[in-house]
């Protein structure tokens, strides 16, 4: 990887960067992040959970305020809107569909394509009703059936005007932080669980990329998947390197392995995994790479606890600690290039509060710089999306990071453009206007 100094590099000039005519150039939300009035499991583990204050409630409201937020996403010039639909609005209970909101989510994408912007639709964002919940949650392997009979409602509802799915995001993500951390619902620490829940998720995610075939023609199917980029702390220590090696294989490309070969094999000191299901080989058509940060590994022989991996201190940080490193995008490119796929980049981005978003400006502005010098050098990327539109309820950290291209007065509701967006959209402009 080639060395970084944030603190040398200026401003870039965002006309300067020049990307294929066909790339695409978007921002993300999740549902339950932003609409407002959602009840589902995340819903429960608030209230007895998270500090007081600390509840999703009214969200920043972008469930009636869908056609305003379009505005900002017309101003931005954006060219795809990636959202998720709640299942537990479209479900509340077991097999009785709401249409209404449905019909709220087709008038969504309907408003998307009259502005010319792609929508992109995600079907399993971390959230789920509290009746799945019930019977397990993805832990449970007959909730992949009763998920994929949501996605057929959802696809012959609004399949139509949608040709990009997302169906899982980030089912690492969603496993490990609530079957292994125990840091989100349901809050177990069973590390054996959680890889059952990531091998069901596969499971569930390949019938869903059948069933969406099935719906119609010229449907493009994938998961998100988180990638971090895991560094040895002395890169000259044997024992950093081999640790760092191999979390990086059972993180990062254990998932993509099972979605290429079959094979779903994790293999991790005193934690071994192995199955193999042949339905859920080669069922992505695009890979989805959301990317956020680098972890630094470092073995500690003689410790009670003796890896201990943490942010990387090598670079800027973002208001979560994370690290602030350019670069690591292209690490995480080089890692799944070799699989062969169109890439789009689902998901990346920082929290920057601070008014103006300096650090957040410049982050985007040379992830965008590493981003097109790694196409240059080979990688597929077909499109970059931006985390996040707005700001939003950023899970157990509640309300306080700030992802948005526009600040939000958490009183007022008012949306703010940050200078990220105006370097974004003075970007898209200037790419709009070559193609
Ligand atoms: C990935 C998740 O998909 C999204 O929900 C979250 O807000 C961002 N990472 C930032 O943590």
């Amino acid at each position: 990887m080639r060395e970084w100094h944030a603190a040398s590099a200026g401003d870039l000039d965002p006309t300067a960067l020049t990307f294929p005519a066909e790339f695409l150039f978007g921002a993300a939300t999740s549902a339950h992040q932003v609409e407002g009035g959602t009840c589902n499991n995340w819903t429960l583990w608030e209230r007895t959970r998270l500090a007081a204050g600390e509840r999703c409630g009214r969200a920043v409201d972008h469930w009636h305020r869908f056609e305003s937020d379009l505005g900002l996403m017309r101003w931005l010039g954006l060219q795809v809107y990636r959202f998720s639909v709640e299942w537990s609005r479209i479900e509340l209970l077991p097999g009785h569909y709401d249409d209404v909101a449905l019909g709220r989510y087709r008038a969504w994408c309907e408003a998307l394509r009259d502005a010319g912007i792609l929508p992109m639709v995600t079907l399993h964002h971390f959230t789920e009703p509290v009746w799945i919940t019930e019977r397990g949650g993805f832990e449970n392997p007959a909730t992949g059936e009763t998920w994929v009979r949501f996605v057929e409602h959802v696809v012959a509802h609004l399949g139509d005007l949608v040709s990009h799915w997302i169906t899982v995001n980030e089912p690492t993500g969603y496993a490990v932080q609530g079957w292994w951390r125990g840091e989100w619902p349901p809050g177990r620490t069973d590390p054996a669980a959680a890889l059952r829940v990531i091998d069901n998720l596969l499971v569930a995610h390949s019938e869903a990329y059948r069933a969406i075939h099935r719906a119609g023609a010229g449907h493009q199917v994938g998961l998100a998947h988180n990638i971090a980029v895991f560094l040895p702390a002395k890169r000259y220590s044997p024992l950093d390197r081999l640790a760092a090696g191999r979390l990086h294989r059972a993180y990062n490309l254990a998932v993509l392995d099972a979605l290429a070969t079959g094979s779903f094999e994790v293999d991790l000191p005193g934690l071994t995994y192995s199955t193999c299901h042949d339905a859920v080989r080669g069922t992505q058509d695009f890979l989805g790479l959301n990317h956020y940060y680098a972890l630094t590994v470092r073995v500690r022989p003689f410790a009670e606890d003796q890896l201990d991996v943490g942010f990387s201190s090598h670079s800027d940080k973002n208001d979560l600690g994370w690290s602030l490193d350019p670069t690591t995008l292209a690490a995480a490119l080089a890692a799944v290039s070799p699989y062969g796929l169109p890439i789009l980049v689902t998901e990346h981005g920082a929290c920057d509060a601070a008014v103006p978003d300096v650090r957040r400006r410049r982050f985007l502005a040379h992830s965008l710089q590493v981003l097109r010098e790694a196409m240059a050098e080979g990688a597929d990327v077909r499109m970059y999306i931006h985390w996040s539109l707005i700001d939003n309820f950023e899970w157990a950290y509640g309300f306080s990071p700030r992802f948005g291209l526009f600040r939000v007065d958490h009183t007022t509701l008012e949306r703010f453009p940050t200078t990220s967006a105006d370097f974004y959209r003075e970007l898209i402009a200037a790419h709009r206007a070559d193609s």
